[in-house]
C-alpha cells in the first residue's frame, strides 16, 4: 500500500515553546477521526494522539493547555497524569510507566507536518 501523503498541521510560528498545543485531527480509513496535538518543547516539535493512557479521553478538554506550570510536563486535566513533552512517557499519575502515542511530526520551511499517518 502506498504511503499516505503528509498532513500539514500548522505554521511553525503557531507553536510557542512550552505554549499552547495545536489541536488537529487525523482522518482514518473507516471515517473516524483521531484527535491529536502538536507542541514545541526546547525548540523541537512533537506530536501525540490526544488520548490519556489511563482512560481514553482527551488530555486538555479542548483548549490546548497541556503544559503544567513548570513548562516541563504535559498534564492530563482529568486526573493529573504528567507526561514528558519530548517522549510522552508518563512519570506520575494513574498511568505511570505508560506513554502517549507519539506521532511522526516534522518541521520544514516554517511549517509543521505529520510525516507518516499512524497505522
Ligand atoms: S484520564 Fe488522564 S490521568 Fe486519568
Amino acid at each position: 500500500m502506498a504511503a499516505a501523503p503528509a498532513l500539514l498541521i500548522c505554521a511553525s510560528a503557531q507553536l510557542e515553546d512550552g505554549g499552547l498545543a495545536y489541536r488537529f485531527e487525523i482522518a482514518q480509513a473507516d471515517g473516524s477521526r483521531l484527535p491529536a496535538f502538536a507542541i514545541r518543547y526546547r525548540g523541537q516539535v512533537h506530536g501525540y494522539l490526544n488520548r490519556c493512557c489511563h482512560v481514553p479521553i482527551e488530555l486538555d478538554l479542548q483548549d490546548g493547555k497541556l503544559f503544567d506550570l513548570s513548562g516541563h510536563h504535559l498534564i492530563c486535566s482529568t486526573h493529573g497524569a504528567r507526561y514528558h513533552p519530548a517522549t510522552g512517557y508518563c512519570s506520575w499519575g494513574p498511568c505511570r510507566g505508560q506513554s502517549l502515542t507519539a506521532l511522526d511530526v516534522i518541521e520544514e520551511n516554517g511549517q509543521v507536518w505529520l510525516n507518516v499517518m499512524p497505522g
